[in-house]
């Protein structure tokens, strides 16, 4: 046998028939990297490493890198970083989230196909969190969950901002003609003033809270902003605890049993968190073999208050969460509605956890109280009705109060693009009172881009109008705001009833009844059924297989093959 008996780096072996050919050819190109037996006989630690050009938001991970290396060594095993796909929201086209599958199979078989004991997932930009804790749940190695940690707020003429509900809102305001051409420009060279991923309580802050609070990563790792020391000690203390893990394995399905998901979602209604992340537990959920539908979602909403004051449903910035004590002073306050028997990947139950966690601090205003709330409880419900049997999603924190309920004529947009070339065209005639629609933007349709929040029309935006009722089957970005239903199920690309809605039809909204209609006879629904014809698949490749596979966003709109 070559090199000795078989070590932790003979796992998986590549096949050449051969078991002795291939122990002695990985150790040759392993020795050509500077591996000796010394370093071949500890456990190995993979480091999924997200770094990448184009996905800025992680531009501070080499850094987090190398912590998490320091770590590892420092607790005995032996780091080995690999690359996978890196998912940048702003740079992918026509939406991170065609990939979010795409990203969670590649991570799930590199997991699989190279030697490794436990694995550390580098992650941060929205899909990426995600896709890493689908292809953990598969993979079900042990796995720790590290972020790149926010960004750190920038100003303009000294107002504090940042992305990217900040984003939203000056633009919003640059197309009222409130602000000009070159104030924009400046505002653009403020949002993202540091490495880091968007620092308001959107997708990727969201999702980081939710990996914290699921029990997939180590307290207080979701909140430390890129670059500082907070976010480097805690890559370290991830690598040492994986390289523990990689000999006393704990795995993500021993972790993620249902009471982490409902701890996970009372997090998301006392922070307010991204719709998002509702679409992402539940396909999370349904690899680990747990039972979360959206009725469970809604009965986590009707019980857990706003507690944390982040934009866009408050006024505050990750940096503020994570001065006030970040996630694991979140789960103090939120203590008598959580499971305390949950065990994550420290090992300890969170109610050991939480005994060394002091109570919101009086000096601070982001952490609430369940006795004295910043809101109160709902800050995201699920819908049904007529246009959504199967449900739909609206952050009510981040909407209108005055529009939750609200009747009114459809205009229609038939994809993203249609919307962004007619939407400001005066002969639409678009009163406040009309109901934005838009279709054919939802999994199977276009990938679901966050194209949910249509943006006013400017006539109305220069008359001051900010909010109007918006219907579709998309998505919208954590970061945004607005009286929004969105994820309406099933699809109109799949014949749901969204396909059916004409300019004109009346569209019900009744966000305390929980509803969503379209007033139009049933047989006249029938009559446009039968008239209905799909539109085409893409031709080939990824979104030809995405779009023949994708579940619909109530069932988390995974690949069916990969559930
Ligand atoms: Fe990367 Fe917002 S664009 S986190």
């Amino acid at each position: 046998m070559s090199g000795g008996p078989p070590t932790r780096i003979d796992r998986n072996p590549t096949s050449y028939a051969d078991a002795g050919f291939s122990r002695y050819l990985r150790r040759a190109f392993l020795a050509s990297a500077g591996f000796d037996r010394a370093d071949l006989d500890r456990a190995i630690v993979g480091i999924a490493d997200t770094s990448s050009d184009y996905t800025t938001c992680h531009r501070d991970m080499p850094g987090v890198v190398q912590a998490v290396k320091r770590g590892v060594l420092e607790a005995g095993a032996l780091p080995l970083v690999f690359p996978t796909a890196s998912l940048a929201e702003i740079l992918l086209s026509p939406t991170s989230m065609l990939y979010r599958n795409l990203l969670a199979m590649e991570t799930e078989e590199m997991i699989r196909a190279q030697p490794m004991d436990a694995v550390v997932l580098l992650g941060g930009c929205d899909k990426t969190v995600p896709a890493q804790l689908m292809a953990a749940v598969s993979a079900n190695l042990p796995a720790i969950s590290v972020v790149t940690g926010p960004m750190m707020t920038g100003s303009w003429r000294g107002e504090r901002l940042g992305a990217c509900t900040d984003c939203r809102g000056y633009w919003s305001r640059h197309r009222a003609g409130e602000i000009t051409a070159s104030e924009i420009d400046e505002i653009e060279q403020s949002l993202c003033p540091t490495g880091g991923t968007c620092m308001v309580m959107g997708t990727a802050s969201t999702m980081a809270c939710m990996a914290e609070a699921l029990g997939l990563m180590l307290p207080g790792g979701a909140t430390a902003p890129s670059g500082s020391g907070d976010r480097l000690r805690h890559a370290v203390a991830a690598g040492r605890r994986a390289a523990e893990l990689a000999v006393q394995p704990l795995r993500p399905r021993d972790i993620l049993q249902p009471a982490a998901f409902t701890n996970a979602l009372t997090v998301l209604m006392a922070t307010s968190g991204s719709t998002n992340a509702i679409i992402h537990l539940l396909a999370i959920a349904r690899r680990a073999g747990v039972s979360l539908h959206l009725d469970d979602v809604d009965a986590v909403s009707e019980r857990v208050p706003l507690l944390v004051d982040c934009k866009p449903a408050g006024a505050g910035y990750l940096e503020d969460l994570h001065r006030a004590g970040g996630v694991p002073v979140v789960l103090k306050a939120l203590a008598p509605l959580l499971d305390l028997s949950v065990v994550g990947v420290s090992g300890r139950t969170l109610g050991d956890l939480l005994g060394e966690v002091s109570p919101p601090a009086s000096w601070q205003n982001t952490i609430r109280t369940l006795e004295a709330p910043l809101g109160p409880t709902g800050a995201l419900v699920t819908l049904r009705g007529s246009l959504a049997p199967d449900g739909a999603v609206i952050k009510r924190a981040a909407a209108t109060p005055a529009l939750l309920r609200h009747a009114g004529p459809a205009v229609v947009f038939e994809s993203p693009e249609d919307a962004a070339a007619r939407i400001d065209d005066p002969a639409l005639a678009i009163t406040p009172q009309h109901v934005l629609v838009l279709r054919n933007a939802g999994p199977v349709g276009a990938g679901m881009p966050e194209a949910g929040s249509l943006p006013i029309p400017r006539y109305l935006a220069a008359a001051g109008v900010r909010d109007m009722v918006r219907v579709s089957d998309a998505r919208m970005s954590g970061t945004a705001y607005g009286t929004v239903v969105l994820h309406c199920s099933p699809e109109a690309a799949t014949g749901g009833p969204l396909a059916l809605v004409r300019d004109g039809d009346i569209i019900e909204l009744d966000v305390a009844a929980r509803r969503i209609d379209v007033r139009v006879e049933d047989a006249v629904l029938a009559r446009r059924r039968a008239e209905f014809r799909p539109p085409a698949l893409p031709e080939r490749g990824w979104r030809r297989l995405y779009a023949e596979h994708v579940l619909p966003a109530h069932l988390g709109a995974d690949l069916d093959f990969l559930v």
